[in-house]
């Protein structure tokens, strides 16, 4: 069942706005919500080329590679409480010229491969720019979390002409994204503090994953060829 909220509920009463007149609040608020949709229209295009992707993959070799693709978009909490941690001002320009994860996309693919495969076509579109590459598959961190990160920047045609906006795409197996959404979801219920021994023990699990996700490859080639 839904719940009603108050607004005092909601976080918003303990954000400290600087008291500025209303009309000032009224544009920065109106510009906020244009560069949002900017965000969005970017994310939405990154997904439909996964989707082309995949759908030709289905139409040329009988398989889809990609499990599950998800968009979001950061919540204002979110941008606010990340532009504090940098000391940054709360401006739509600092989020502008300082935050590249405000649109994200989340590709859950089948195979390890799957997901090189994925990134190179994306990064080879000639309107797509890549701006940073992260591998946490070929380098974990040492908590054990894999996944490809890249941040491309993305073309996108508005009335008033052509703009660019980043967008952080996130790539993992679904063995990796199991592992990773349930490591989330126990840091966030313990506040973050997890003791050594279960750290060592999410650690564990995640390189038995690690391995399954590399056997699974192999049974692949081993039944299709190597192609
Ligand atoms: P952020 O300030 O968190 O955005 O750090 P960053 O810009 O250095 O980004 P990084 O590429 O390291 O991680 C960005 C995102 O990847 C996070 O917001 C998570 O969604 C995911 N992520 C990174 N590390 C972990 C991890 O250890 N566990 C889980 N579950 N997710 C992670
Ligand atoms: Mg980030």
């Amino acid at each position: 069942m839904l719940e009603e909220k108050n607004i005092s509920d909601s976080g918003l009463n303990t954000i400290a706005l600087p008291d500025v007149p209303m009309d000032d609040l009224a544009l920065v608020y109106s510009r906020f919500l244009s560069l949002m949709s900017l965000y969005q229209a970017a994310a939405d295009e990154i997904v439909t080329k996964f989707q082309i992707l995949d759908n030709e993959f289905s139409a040329k070799y009988q398989r889809n590679p990609i499990h599950t693709l998800k968009s979001r978009i950061k919540s204002p909490d979110s941008i606010i409480g990340k532009l504090n941690r940098k000391g940054l001002p709360i401006s739509v320009e600092a989020i502008r010229t300082n935050l590249y994860d405000i649109a994200g996309v989340r590709v859950i693919c089948q195979y390890i491969d799957d997901i090189y495969t994925l990134a190179g076509l994306l990064t080879s579109h000639d309107d797509i720019e890549l701006l940073k590459t992260k591998d946490y598959i070929k380098n974990p961190k040492p908590n054990g979390y894999r996944s490809l990160h890249i941040v491309v920047n993305v073309p996108v045609f508005l009335s008033t002409g052509k703009d660019y906006a980043p967008v952080e795409i996130q790539i993992r197996t679904m063995a990796m994204d199991f592992w990773a959404s349930l490591e989330h979801e126990l840091h966030y219920k313990t506040s973050k503090n997890v003791e050594q021994s279960l750290s060592d023990e999410l650690y564990y699990c995640a390189e038995t994953i690690a391995d399954t996700d590399k056997r699974m490859q192999e049974i692949y080639k081993k039944i299709n060829g190597y192609k």
